[in-house]
């Protein structure tokens, strides 16, 4: 079965339970899962991985929003998602614009504020933990090259060393007009939706060197990824010494991970797309005998990568 669905899980709703109980059912049962169809790696696929960590190749983790849908952080494009509910007054994807931030600066402030405002009280979930392990396992043979501007990973104990953010971060901002490339702290103003900004909550939301306001740094839908800001040279290069990409939660709506994903396969890398839902990467996949569909919730499918990779003798640093 090329291009192979490892496994449909058809019992999801089982899944639904809180993390702590999955992850205990996991060590619990073992392998004895398998029979009922529930875990997620097959044989066959364990003898790739273990084979991969025999070699020296980079083993890259690709992360979008459904890896921190399950922190309670809604996703863009899903039914709850952020372009799709946007925001009160505009179209949702106009908020992630600069035109629209040159034009209603304050509008876009508060909207990434309410944001913010949701990343702050998220905590990390196990499938983040899991990547953090990960990076333990396979050291400087890891990297990580995220769309999340959630700040999660960190909060996980993912080196910042290894991460490559592409979209940026909610934690930092910089000078909406460029006056600088000085990057400051992202402004802690608590914000829900529907509230307006107080003169003195405006004020904190200028540049302290040229008075004009500060913008998010984070990447907005029309301006081009560069080096100096999304890493976009440094993420081709690993790309380009990946042996296994594993793909987590995004849709592939954007398109550097496109282009990462196919420099990966390129260099007869292997991918592997974790996501409950079918999506530009697992399409991809499907086709190339270098690609697995892992099609399940990433909190519940990278625990297992761990216990594969820990069990795994053969793994060369
Ligand atoms: N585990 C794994 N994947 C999940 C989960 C989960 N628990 N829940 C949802 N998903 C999947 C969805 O099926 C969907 O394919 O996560 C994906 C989220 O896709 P998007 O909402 O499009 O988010 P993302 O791919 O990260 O968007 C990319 O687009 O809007 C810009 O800058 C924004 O970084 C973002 C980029």
């Amino acid at each position: 079965m090329t291009g192979r669905a490892a496994r449909k899980v058809n019992c999801l709703a089982r899944w639904s339970a809180p993390v702590d109980t999955r992850e205990a059912s996991v060590r619990q049962t073992g392998r004895a899962i398998e029979n009922n169809v529930m875990t997620y790696l097959d044989s066959i696929l364990e003898e790739r991985l273990t084979e991969f960590s025999s070699k020296k190749r980079k083993l890259t983790v690709l992360t979008g929003a459904g890896l921190s849908a399950a922190s309670g952080i809604p996703t863009f494009r899903d039914k709850d998602g952020f372009w799709t509910v946007g925001s009160v007054n505009y179209m949702p994807e106009e908020m992630g614009t600069y035109e629209m931030f040159l034009q209603k600066p304050l509008e876009v402030w508060k909207w990434f504020l309410y944001r913010n405002t949701i990343c702050l009280k998220a905590l990390p979930n196990i499938g983040h933990f899991a990547i953090t392990e990960l990076e333990k396992i396979f050291e400087d043979r890891f990297r990580l090259i995220t769309q999340n501007v959630d700040g999660l990973h960190f909060k996980a104990g993912t080196s910042q060393e290894k991460s490559y953010l592409i979209h940026g971060t909610l934690e930092k901002s910089r000078c909406g007009h460029e006056c600088s490339s000085e990057l400051y702290p992202f402004p802690d103003i608590r914000f829900e939706k529907g509230q307006d900004l107080t003169n003195a909550q405006i004020e904190r939301l200028r540049c302290p060197k040229c008075g004009y306001y500060l913008r998010p740094h984070v990447l907005w839908f029309d301006e081009r990824y560069n080096e100096k800001y999304y890493k976009l040279d440094s993420s081709l290069r690993v790309a380009k010494e990946t042996g296994l990409l594993l793909i987590v939660g995004t849709s592939g709506a954007t398109t550097l991970p496109q282009k990462i994903v196919e420099s990966v396969l390129s260099k007869q890398g292997i991918i592997i797309d974790i996501n409950p839902s079918e999506n530009y990467f697992s399409a991809i996949a499907r086709k190339k005998k270098n690609g697995y569909v892992l099609t399940g919730r990433s909190n519940d499918i990278l625990p297992e990568f761990v216990e594969v990779f820990n069990k795994s003798s053969t793994l060369t640093l």
